[in-house]
């Protein structure tokens, strides 16, 4: 079929994808671009981003205290060139999306509002009262229907990547409605499939985020980089891990133990409540620990005050906050503090790439939280992830687009070998396997159990080398899963079999990167190792599959101007 075959194909349909097909059909409108998303995109986990994206944009503010903020913030693990790329671009940005209809908050002389966040010295993070992600998705899909080459196919789940003559030469996918495999060639392809969140138990993450882009990355040899730097967001609702986002602290609201007490003010007194997320999740730990959280039906908790913000500001500039609050706990943060306790967001890590999103394999590219540039090192600032989506997503679209045309890489058949080896994997081994060995749902749970439990927020040698062994375990486990459905149509459980293929690498490549990293850095905290190691471990982590453990090997930090200091707020 000709539209399975096109220039460039993008897998992934959230902000990050979106964004560089629409940078690339607008740097060449005769180029034709494949968007494949197992979702359709408006369902991709931008959807949920909530507080903010970061761009510098009043006389108050420079780019210079930006890079500052997000270096510091990385625990000096930034890549500075990276990081000077990016501030520089993202006011630019705000302003695109803003021509393409995207309806921001506005202040009184009808400038883009800008509110606080955690870790950024001034007001920096232009918002959309507190559905960010949902306007910016929406604004990025209906722009990228404009170009009639960018051809979606939606509810499709890549499985494999073509590699043909050493380059990325397209996708092997699942149509998920027809349950066929398909292969989709291409000259460039980028990954934008987001983080892998859900190799944890406790997460704000969609059930979606499974790490399909690091693997399938990582799964032809490319690197997976710093993937021990794993981030906890300090708000999120017991029980469910839903987002309450750091908005409610930037206009205002704080952190109080079961005593009534900000503690915050004894652990980061200068910053309080605005203290980068490693911090303050960390700060929420030790008051729990020390007996100073609530107790609930879902453990022990910290409470997110806002009843000193009123209803009015309450409902013009959080207002999902509100619903969330009443929706799930049945309470109204007008009267009563919400329950909240760490848990995982982000993965700071990723697939290894430059600036323009390149891989160590020719024509392939990632870009946004499956990629790692990398600007956000130890510790991500909240709300330069929607913003490193879209410049990166940017320039990524450039690149491949300039790629593709200057290319004329000779074609075996390396399409078709893919597509029978994965009918072969997937239709003849995990469709016919007995039901009744190991279940995706049992190993899943074991996985994510490990991974809360060892390679958490606080970390130790023993509780690594544990989650190592125990990874490898599941691994082998893995090649006795069956599924139970036979039905190749709409197979959510064939699905959710691959996707735990895939999250079971993702989960060792962070527990052997961070095993390996014998220091604490920003969100990475060893109790065994508890200070900053520069002399050792000033450099990247890159972990390499292998048929048994992961490879770990290491990569220079570039620094520009900012020589690493003690992080003092
Ligand atoms: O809390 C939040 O709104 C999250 C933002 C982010 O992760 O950047």
């Amino acid at each position: 079929m000709d539209r399975l075959t096109f220039d460039i194909v993008v897998v992934g349909g959230g902000a990050a994808g979106l964004r560089a097909a629409i940078a690339a059909a607008e740097s060449d409108p005769q180029l034709t671009i494949g968007l494949v998303s197992k979702v359709y995109p408006m369902r991709s986990h931008t959807v949920s981003a909530e507080g903010g994206t970061a761009a510098v944009m009043r006389e108050y503010d420079n780019v210079e205290l930006h890079a500052l903020d997000t270096i510091k913030g990385s625990d000096y693990l930034a890549d500075q060139d990276a990081v000077e790329f990016f501030v520089a671009k993202c006011p630019d940005e705000i302003v695109a999306l803003d021509h393409w209809g995207c309806p921001w908050s506005r202040d009184d002389e009808g400038k883009i509002q800008q509110r606080a966040f955690g870790g950024m010295s001034v007001k920096r993070t232009c918002y959309a009262a507190d559905k960010v992600g949902f306007h910016i998705l929406h604004t990025l899909f209906q722009t990228s229907m404009k170009f009639p080459r960018i051809h979606r196919l939606d509810e499709w789940f890549v499985t494999d990547l073509i590699v043909d003559n050493g380059a990325a030469a397209g996708v092997v996918a699942l149509d998920i409605r027809r349950g066929e495999l398909n292969y989709i060639t291409s000259k460039g392809v980028v990954l934008a499939t987001g983080g892998a969140g859900r190799v944890y138990e406790f997460t704000t993450n969609g059930f979606i985020k499974t790490g399909d882009g690091m693997a399938l990355a990582y799964r032809v040899g490319v690197p997976l980089k710093d993937m021990e730097m794993v981030q906890f967001h300090p708000t999120c609702l017991p029980g469910t891990g839903i987002l309450i986002t750091e908005a409610a602290r930037g206009e205002g609201g704080t952190l109080i133990n079961k005593d009534g007490e900000r503690f915050m003010k004894k652990y980061l007194p200068g910053k309080m409540e605005l203290g980068p997320r490693d911090i303050l999740s960390r700060s929420e730990i030790q008051e729990i620990r020390e007996g100073r959280g609530f107790e609930g039906p879902h453990g022990a908790y910290v409470g997110l005050d806002l009843r000193h913000l009123g209803e009015k500001a309450i409902d013009e500039r959080l207002p999902m906050v509100r619903e969330l609050a009443e929706k799930y706990l049945g309470l109204d943060p007008i009267h009563e503090p919400i329950p909240v306790r760490p848990g995982q967001h982000y993965i700071m890590g990723g697939v290894s790439t430059n600036l323009v999103g390149e891989t160590t394999l020719k024509g392939l590219y990632a870009v946004g939280e499956t990629a790692c540039v990398s600007i956000n090192g130890a510790n991500r600032l909240g709300s330069n992830s929607l913003s490193e989506c879209l410049v990166f997503g940017k320039a990524a679209g450039m690149a491949v687009a300039a790629f593709v045309k200057r290319t004329d890489w000779p074609r075996g058949n390396a399409a078709k070998e893919h597509l029978a080896k994965e009918e072969a994997r997937i239709f003849d081994g995990l469709m016919k396997h007995e039901m009744g060995k190991e279940s995706v749902a049992v190993l899943r749970k074991e996985m994510q159990q490990i991974m809360d439990r060892d390679v958490g927020i606080y970390r130790d040698e023993k509780g690594l080398t544990d989650a190592c062994a125990k990874l490898a375990t599941l691994r082998q486990r893995f090649a006795n899963v069956g599924v139970a459905d036979k039905d190749r149509v709409f197979n959510t459980e064939l699905q959710q079999a691959l996707e735990l293929d895939f999250m079971l690498d993702v989960a060792q490549a962070i527990a052997w990167s961070a095993l390996n990293r014998r220091e604490s850095r920003g969100a990475h905290s060893r109790t065994d190792f508890t200070t900053r190691d520069d002399a050792n471990y000033l450099k990247h982590s890159l972990a390499f599959r292998t048929d048994g453990a992961p490879r770990i090997d290491y990569l220079p930090v570039k620094i520009t101007k900012w020589q690493p200091q003690e992080r003092k707020y």
